[in-house]
């Protein structure tokens, strides 16, 4: 799987387009293979995962990175807090999308920008992912809370971009 996730992280970082002086949100950060590609471009790097194990494994792999304990549904931090946001193979794993898309954009600042990396099951049926129909949804959901956005692919793996 970390052979398979790198090039997605990558993919992600890049379409963060961080210039060192944003504060950045991972949601369902995993063993922290994000959180080590997004420290060197970061001014602030935060996480957070459900998992108590990734939770460790994550703080052990960035100590630079403050990484909470929690899901999406309910983030520990005020409104307007994150210049970028973004997630890998996690949304698929959400409870309540339209909620925890809500809170997304509650942490994100003004112009702030947001990236959702899924694997797109309507083009390859590989480990977690989403149908294109679920990602459409995101899609909606995202334009629904006023959000400009844009969907891209790279290799099986579907790029949710979303502004502020
Ligand atoms: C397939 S792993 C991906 C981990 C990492 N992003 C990667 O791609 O290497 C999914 C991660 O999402 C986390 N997760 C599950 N439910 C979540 C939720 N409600 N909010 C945030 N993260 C969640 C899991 O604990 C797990 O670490």
């Amino acid at each position: 799987m970390a052979r398979l996730n790198r090039p997605t992280a990558e993919q992600m970082v890049r379409r963060l387009k961080l210039s060192g002086s944003e504060d950045v949100l991972e949601v369902g950060v995993g063993p922290g293979l994000g959180l080590e590609l997004l420290h060197p471009g970061a001014r602030r790097l935060c996480g957070v995962d459900p998992s108590p194990t990734m939770v460790r494994m994550a703080s052990c792999r960035v100590p630079a990175a403050e990484v909470r304990e929690t899901g999406v549904s309910s983030l520990p931090w005020g409104d307007a807090s994150f210049d970028r946001i973004c997630s890998m193979n996690s949304v698929m794993l959400w409870p309540d999308l339209r909620h925890d898309l809500r809170e997304l954009v509650r942490v994100l600042r003004p112009a702030g920008r947001l990236v959702i990396a899924v694997r797109d099951h309507s083009i390859e049926r590989k480990y977690g992912g989403m149908l294109r129909s679920e990602i459409d949804g995101v899609v909606d959901t995202l334009r629904s809370l006023a959000l400009s956005v844009k969907l891209g692919h790279h290799q099986a793996v579907a790029y949710i971009e979303a502004v502020r």
